[in-house]
């Protein structure tokens, strides 16, 4: 992988820049969508490419490994031929869902035992075999096995875990060398800084996430339940330590106007559920505010979706319409409200890459941030 930084921000601390992979070019800020299944929910791959042009999207090893599982993946030649997508995927590494399943494992030196959520099944995840289920998946950008911690997060706790998630990265550099690619094409491994809300443990991790000189570096553990505050102090801090000529990811990140703030402050790639979730609730992202789709003052507003939207649904339906699908709870205004907010996530971030490369992204950041933030 190569990473070209374009331009970094006079006023604040915002970068363009261009990420080149074997699967092609990822223009940096970029927003990733997350495919947890190998499905960005109720979108094709058709529209993720012709109508919202994402460049890369997630997959997730623990919910792959459970289901299809690792031999139908190796058979299919990967998870980019499964699911027909030639462009990037980037594979999380079950850190943050075992972290979700709370109660259902138990976290030792050697690794994870879990418990399946389709099932019930138990299974173990280690730093070797999620390497190697990385390699099966064949994922562009394999996330190193790490622990997310909770919020609020004891001190000592924190310290402990950072240390375990700094082992466990040693021991997937290790065993990477041993498990070449499948498929005949570069894999690259991010590390992952954690050390939850403390700045001498997110210091610490940073240097040594830094020291390994990986392609890229990743912030993990944040936007668990923390205030923005402090989520954008640990952004700031860590972005500061890492490398500036290797892309930096921060991890399950976030609101339209999280995503701004933290391209302010150094972060060039980020991914969450939210416009996909929200999608599906009725709570639809534009560049002037919030639509809850299911109010009912949009019943009879035959007004179209997002006159200023970037796909084609923002145009070709109404409110009005897609209020009655999500009344009558029809797949289709769940669609249609997913392609709309990724549309608009794929748009923000490359008019912030616009911006930064124009010298004007502060200005144009402090309008937006005011802006999105209204209700509708
Ligand atoms: N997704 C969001 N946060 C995290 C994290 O800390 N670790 C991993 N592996 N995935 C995440």
């Amino acid at each position: 992988m190569e990473f070209e930084l374009l331009k970094t921000d006079e006023h604040t601390k915002a970068r363009a820049g261009k990420i080149t992979t074997s699967h092609g070019v990822i223009e940096t800020p970029i927003f990733m969508p997350v495919g947890t299944v190998g499905s960005v929910k109720g979108v094709h791959q058709r529209e993720l490419k012709d109508d919202i042009n994402a460049d890369i999207i997630l997959g997730n090893t623990y919910h792959l490994y459970l289901r299809p599982q690792t031999p139908i993946l190796e058979k299919a030649g990967g998870l980019h031929k499964f699911i027909n997508w030639d462009r990037n995927i980037l594979t999380d590494s079950g850190g943050y869902q075992v972290y979700s399943l709370a109660a259902n494992r138990k976290i030792k030196e050697e690794g994870v035992k879990f418990k399946s959520h389709i099932d019930g099944s138990f299974h173990f995840f280690s730093p070797e075999n999620v390497m190697e289920i990385e390699r099966s998946i064949g994922a562009d950008i394999m996330m190193a096995f790490d622990e997310c911690t909770p919020y609020p997060c004891e001190y000592g706790y924190a310290k402990r875990s950072m240390h375990l998630t700094h082992r466990w990265l040693d021991r997937c550099i290790a065993h990477l060398e041993k498990v070449p690619p499948k498929y005949g094409y570069h894999q690259s491994l991010f590390p992952i800084v954690q050390g939850s809300v403390y700045k001498d443990l997110r210091t610490q991790s940073a240097e040594y996430i830094a020291s390994k000189n990986a392609d890229g570096n990743a912030i993990g553990g944040l936007s668990v339940g923390e205030p923005v505050e402090q989520m954008y102090e640990m952004t700031e801090l860590v972005c500061d330590i890492l490398p500036k000529d290797k892309p930096r990811y921060l991890m399950g990140v976030g609101t339209p106007i999280n995503i701004l703030e933290n391209i302010a402050l150094g972060v060039d790639m980020m991914d969450c559920v939210m416009p996909t979730r929200n999608a599906r609730n009725g709570m639809l992202f534009t560049a002037k505010g919030i639509i809850n789709i299911k109010n009912k003052k949009w019943e009879d507003d035959f007004s179209p979706i997002d006159p200023d939207g970037h796909t084609y649904v923002d145009t070709y339906y109404t409110k009005a319409y897609l209020r009655h699908l999500f009344a009558a709870n029809e797949f289709l205004g769940k669609q249609i409200a997913s392609i709309h907010n990724l549309g608009f996530y794929l748009w923000l971030v490359r008019e912030a890459r616009r911006q930064i490369i124009a010298g004007t992204f502060l200005q144009w950041k402090t309008k937006m941030v005011a802006n999105m933030s209204n209700r509708l």
